[in-house]
């Protein structure tokens, strides 16, 4: 029987059987040992010439990065490290000896090599850790949402017009009807959502066709977003940051290996708890400029100034009631100064900066036709998003937040390019 590297305990001392792939190995005389991969975990495997026959030690000696193979020996524990197991190998079986040599090896390799390689680059150790946390926080986010009464609507990917600004789109042909474009998030169908089911969220890829060259920008990332009947602005900001604390908590609890093997200390996220800290974008312009930002009252933030702020912080920061002229024209606005929407952002901190977009949203139907107009959005386009307004129109207000931005920020990597299996940048679609 094949046991899998994640549950290994109960079979200490007892004859195993493993599959997968070796990622390292080093010989030195008569034994070898074999790092393995099996998809749940790592182990090293210890072949010993005098364990095996003759025939079967020259063909170990083939093995290289990769190979792929199954093998059969006496699981141990390690003479030195007491967490780790071992396996003294008693025979083997190679499904593949790798035709070439691999193209990723242990010395640095640069970033568009590891891109173009991507396929094969997912196998490294870190990247294995980097796709297991974001499973994680994936799952977290569905229990989470599950449990506070959110029913999941999927909205659509196809749409006829823009939800967060029109030159952000991709578009398509779309037969008879002329062009759609890509989804940039679902938010407008959730609000019809809402007065069906209440408490609402959608999960899945959404694209922006922006020409943001940052460390901070796909043109294909995955958006949940949420949206919530009779929830004003101040407790649309609370459910966000015990979202987040929750999803924090599960890595904490559930990825302890994986941060390891990325190096990310976890002392700075086990921190995060309710309540955030909060501040009004004017607050934020103002010590911006004392930090030596150029940025103006008038202005939203740019991503230097995310950095510089967040890294005054040890906990997520909302940075609320941003100028209008700035933010989409669905923002409910301030009624005690109207030219604020009632929104914030969420900066997570140690120079991570926006994990989370969200408002209340305006639901007068007067003002919501004003704002279309002023937008030069095609009105015929939201016509079905003004009957929301015509038909039981009630307060209400959500949020998005991009997964790989806080994969990026638990993971402690620089780049979100590390955080989706396969990346989609301006200058990258392959592979
Ligand atoms: O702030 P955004 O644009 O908000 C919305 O789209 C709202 N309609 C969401 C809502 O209220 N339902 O995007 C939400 C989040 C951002 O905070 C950021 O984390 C992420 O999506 N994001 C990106 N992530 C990666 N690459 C990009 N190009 C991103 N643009 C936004
Ligand atoms: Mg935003």
């Amino acid at each position: 029987m094949y046991i899998s590297l994640k549950n290994l305990q109960k079979h200490l001392n007892k004859i195993v059987t493993l599959r997968g792939w070796i990622y390292n190995f080093r010989s030195s005389g008569s034994i070898m040992f074999l790092q393995l991969r099996d998809g749940t975990g790592f182990i090293q495997a210890i072949l010993n010439k005098s364990d095996i026959d003759e025939k079967k030690w020259i063909e170990a000696q083939k093995i290289s990065l990769e190979t792929s193979l199954e093998l059969t020996g006496k699981l141990t524990m390690h003479p030195k490290n007491k967490n780790e197991f071992e396996v003294q190998i008693k025979n083997f079986k190679i499904y593949q000896i790798p035709k070439d040599d691999y193209p990723i090896s242990k010395k640095e390799h640069g970033p568009e090599f590891l891109l173009d390689n991507r396929h094969l680059w997912l196998r490294s150790r870190r990247q294995w850790a980097i796709q297991r946390i974001r499973d994680t926080l994936i799952r977290a986010t569905y229990e989470w949402m599950h449990n506070n009464n959110f029913t999941k609507i999927d909205s659509p990917i196809l749409t006829p017009s823009a939800c967060e600004g029109t030159t952000t789109l991709f578009g398509v042909k779309y037969f008879d009807l002329g062009k759609a474009y890509l989804s940039q998030s679902g938010q407008l169908y959730l609000e019809a959502a809402i007065a069906s089911w209440g408490k609402v969220y959608d999960f899945g890829p959404v694209f922006r066709a922006e020409k943001s060259k940052t460390r901070r920008h796909l043109t294909e990332f995955w958006m949940m977003d949420a949206e919530m009947a009779f929830i004003e602005h101040e407790e649309n900001l609370k459910i966000q940051e015990n979202l987040i604390s929750f999803m924090i908590k599960k890595v904490l609890v559930e990825n302890q290996e994986e941060l390891k093997i990325l190096e990310r200390d976890p002392e700075p996220l086990k921190k995060i708890k309710p309540p955030f800290y909060r501040i009004t974008h004017q607050e934020a312009i103002k010590k911006l400029q004392k930090l030596g930002s150029k940025t103006r009252e008038t202005e939203d933030l740019g991503g230097e100034d995310e950095t510089i702020i967040t890294k005054q912080y040890d906990k997520p920061l909302f940075v609320e009631k941003y100028p209008a002229q700035v933010k989409s024209f669905y923002m409910k606005r301030n009624p005690k100064n109207p030219s604020l929407v009632l929104c914030a952002d969420l900066l997570a901190p140690e120079g991570y900066g926006e994990i989370i977009g969200g408002s209340q949203r305006e639901d007068n139907y007067d003002e919501l036709i004003k704002r279309i107009k002023e937008n030069n959005l095609p009105l015929e386009n939201f016509k079905w998003y003004l009957d929301l307004r015509r038909y039981g129109s009630i307060p209400h207000s959500g949020f998005g937040f991009g997964l790989e931005r806080i994969v990026a920020w638990l993971c402690g990597l620089t780049h979100v390019r590390e955080t989706i299996p396969f990346p989609r940048l301006i200058n990258r679609l392959n592979p």
